[in-house]
């Protein structure tokens, strides 16, 4: 009598508190797609373990409201030949997987179905094959960069439907054909960057890419095979600020009406075959960068801009037909630093007058100069191959050498010289890993290498855009100028505090870096392509610790009044670490797919796959003295794996077997389950004609026994109280956040199991039922118990 008075006590506790309790686990179908990654890619972080990404924090991954709303993997080395089952990570906004080198495969068109991404970052893996046209469905998307990978074929013309995207980089590829335009990038009203050099694109540049709805500040063509003008409608866009249009083979004048685009600092149109006048560019008081070498201009003076643009840094104008001499004001622009006019047909004297920049650069070699007055012998000049340096380098002339790059040594102040063990010597004299790479840069307002302070100001740029995570300084060196005009430093960040940073933090730099939601002043958008890191420092805490202290070891058994039964084990430690992929054995897909042969590979969360040989041995050939309950869909019998993990395994008798799909599916149901007051499942056999279901292991049974005095346990009232709470939110976690639901329709004193530390946990799902299934609705094993209807 006393029982049931207890347990109607109970049930009006679960009752109240599943009204109450609120809890937030990762969605299920969320979970399926990251634990499909976990079959597929390596290197994933070893902290990818463990039942819930959300609540466990797996490192890059970021959940809102229980779902999983951010991916940052950058710099992981994670490889794999699949872009995984991404595409049902449906509420992702943040995806990016950059500098990953060892990720191939292509695209799937499947990634449209992210339609709440916003950022797409996929820079420096080894993606390949075309663009999907699905792109065109991510219609958050403000920022897309693919950049540095194998994709070939067209731009999809369908990317025009992307209103809201800002970044647009498709640069470093392999894609051809044209610029797509109606359908297609014109329809780009509120992108400011086009970023797309290095590919090879063919056709000419459509006018309607310039429309006047447009609000480029980036144009980045450079470096493939575009035909044709120069469309005038580019005097549309005043809002441009870059223009690299240089190496392709565009032809034509360029039209006058470039010269009203007042907002423009770095022009590139060399190494095309532009025709006519050298363009006008005085109406551009902003410019600092020029580079329009290599065309087939005609003939003509030096033209009057040179002397009139006060923010000129970088002239390059080699192999341009000028002619004549250079007006003696161009060399005290105030911010002069680099000019190249070799090979031109410039002549008479050359009078740099009393100009005593120090920074200052000229390369006038390969001209016809027949003179030089100058007092200005700080400036850095080369005559070589002038009638005015005769006997050439041999002469002994300083002007009449060849140009050497500025370049400059920092010097640090540390007393150490030097680190042991592969650790290297920050600014701040600490000695730690710092996360390498390079910074290749798409366009800059100079190009004098030799001048410290631009390396200054991107280091502190750097390092305040970093603030809040734990770095310590950063250092870019090696600057050097690739044979497409691209600066590129190396660059070291330094963590602070420690050794090495966590993969967390690699991410964070890594998507930092590549966002560039911060300035540079004198730079341009870069990409950052990072050289693998050594040393993540092993940010999985705790993990040891359960080792001793998680085998919670506990009996439980089934079969009192009612007719099924089961006995549920519980094993309740993480297998973090000692999941070390136990190689193949434990790859279900593989299995299944060999016995079932229909490709139906099911969704395991989780669960392993046993094989007949481990649990015979483990339960002495299943013997009775192993037995630990029975009823009618078969036994339960006690093991101890090998890993010391005890669990309870499930086996189906003859006659009680189900059907490998009904199988499949109480596996894929069973798996989702992880909850700390419900029974979990470990894994499963399903070979030599055997199901078996393998569980935790429960160590004190079950709460009917306790009720009952059988176990020798003494519950109080409060201890009562804990377990009437921890089966409601159980219940609750079935009900409501299980995906689908479940209706448990059995609960009972005898399936709720009490841990050594007398948490509850509900068992036996023998007689769940999903709830929304429609169509037949299917009951995972035999049927019995009480049936609900829904
Ligand atoms: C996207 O663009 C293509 C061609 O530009 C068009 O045919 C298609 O209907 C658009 N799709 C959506 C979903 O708007
Ligand atoms: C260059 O353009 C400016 C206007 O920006 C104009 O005043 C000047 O006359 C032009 N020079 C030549 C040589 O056409
Ligand atoms: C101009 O062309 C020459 C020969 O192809 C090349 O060496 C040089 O780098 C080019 N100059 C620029 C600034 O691109
Ligand atoms: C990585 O480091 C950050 C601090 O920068 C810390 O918040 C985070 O918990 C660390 N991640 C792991 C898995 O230790």
């Amino acid at each position: 009598m006393n029982l049931y008075v207890t347990i109607g006590g109970i049930w009006l506790l679960i009752y109240l508190a599943h009204v109450v309790a609120i809890l937030a686990f990762t969605n299920t179908d969320d979970f399926a797609a990251l634990t499909a990654l976990k079959s597929s890619w390596d290197n994933l972080p070893p902290n990818w373990n463990g039942p819930d990404p959300c609540v466990l924090n797996w490192e890059g991954v970021i959940c809102t409201n229980s779902r999983v709303t951010s991916l940052k993997l950058n710099g992981m080395g994670i490889s794999g030949s699949q872009f995984g089952d991404l595409a049902s990570l449906t509420e992702l906004e943040f995806l990016d997987l950059s500098n990953n080198l060892g990720l191939k495969g292509t695209l799937p068109s499947s990634i449209g179905e992210l339609k709440n991404l916003t950022v797409l970052m996929l820079i420096g893996c080894s993606f390949f094959g075309p663009i999907p046209t699905t792109i065109g469905s991510l219609k958050q998307l403000t920022y897309i960069s693919l950049s540095s990978n194998n994709f070939t074929g067209l731009i999809p013309p369908s990317i025009g439907n992307l209103s809201k995207l800002s970044w647009l980089d498709l640069s470093d590829n392999q894609l051809n054909g044209p610029i797509p335009v109606n359908p297609g990038m014109d329809s780009l009203g509120n992108a400011r960057h086009f970023h797309f050099s290095n590919n090879q694109l063919s056709g000419s540049i459509p006018p309607e890419l310039f429309g006047p709805n447009m609000k480029l500040i980036h144009v980045m063509f450079d470096n493939n095979r575009l035909v044709g003008n120069i469309p005038p409608d580019i005097g549309n866009v005043k809002s441009l600020e870059v223009v690299r249009l240089d190496r392709n083979l565009l032809n034509g004048e360029v039209p006058e009406i470039l010269n009203s685009l007042g907002n423009i600092t770095d022009l590139y149109l060399a190494n095309n075959k532009l025709l006519g006048q050298i363009p006008n560019l005085t109406g551009m008081p902003v410019l600092s960068y020029v580079d329009m070498s290599n065309n087939t201009f005609e003939e003509s003076d030096v033209p009057s801009w040179f002397t009139s643009l006060q923010s000129l840094t970088t002239l390059v104008m080699e192999n341009t037909q000028l002619i004549g001499e250079i007006p003696v004001n161009f060399f005290s622009l105030p911010h002069l630093e680099k000019v190249v006019l070799s090979n031109n047909k410039l002549s008479g004297t050359l009078d740099i007058g009393s100009s005593d920049n120090t920074n200052l650069t000229v390369d006038l070699s390969s001209n016809s100069i027949t003179n030089v007055s100058t007092k200005a012998y700080k400036i850095k000049l080369s005559l070589l191959n002038n009638p005015v340096c005769p006997g050439g380098e041999s002469s002994g002339v300083k002007y009449c050498t060849a140009e050497k790059d500025n370049s400059y040594i920092i010097l640090n102040s540390c007393t150490l010289t030097s680190c042991s063990s592969d650790r290297v010597l920050s600014p701040k004299c600490s000695c730690s890993h710092p996360y390498t790479g390079n910074l290749w840069f798409f366009s800059s307002s100079f190009l004098d290498l030799g001048d410290s302070s631009y390396h200054n100001v991107l280091e502190q740029s750097l390092l305040s855009a970093f603030k809040g995570l734990p770095v310590d300084s950063v250092n870019v060196s090696h600057p050097s100028v690739d044979i497409n005009s691209h600066i590129q430093y190396q660059l070291q960040i330094f963590p602070s505090g420690k050794e090495s940073f966590n993969r967390t933090e690699i991410a964070i730099l890594g998507f930092l870096l590549n966002r560039q939601n911060f300035s540079l002043p004198s730079f341009g958008p870069f990409l950052f392509i990072e050289n693998s890191y050594c040393c993540f420092s092993d940010g999985v805490t705790g993990a040891k610790k359960s080792s001793n202290t998680g085998a919670i070891v506990g009996a439980s058994v089934g079969c009192v009044l009612f007719i099924l039964l089961l006995c549920v084990g519980i094993y309740a430690f993480r297998q973090r670490r000692s999941a070390k992929r136990e190689s193949d054995k434990n790859n279900p897909f593989l299995l299944w797919d060999s016995y079932k042969g229909n490709g139906a590979v099911p969704q395991l969360k989780g669960a392993k796959w046993f094989s007949f040989e481990e649990l015979r041995n483990i339960t002495n050939n299943f013997s009775e003295s192993h037995c630990i309950g029975s009823g009618g869909y078969g036994k339960v019998y006690k093991g101890t794996l090998t890993s010391g993990e005890v669990v309870a395994i499930k086996r189906a008798q003859q006659g009680s077997m189900q059907g490998a799909a009904e199988f499949r599916t109480e596996i894929e149901l069973l798996s989702r389950i992880h909850h700390k007051n419900v029974v979990s499942l470990v894994g499963f056999c399903y070979e030599q004609g055997e199901q078996m279901l393998v569980y935790e292991f429960i160590h004190n049974g079950t709460l009917g026994e306790s009720l009952s005095g059988k176990s020798g346990i003494k519950l109080g009232w409060s201890s009562r109280l804990k377990v009437a709470l921890d089966a409601a939110r159980g219940l609750l976690y079935l009900h409501e956040l299980a995906n689908p639901p479940i209706i448990h329709r059995d609960i009972k004193s005898n399936n709720i199991l009490l841990d050594d530390q007398l948490n509850a946990k509900v068992a036996d799902f023998g007689l769940s039922k999903l709830l929304g299934d429609t169509g037949k609705g299917y009951v995972t094993t035999q049927v019995k118990g009480t049936l609900v209807s829904i």
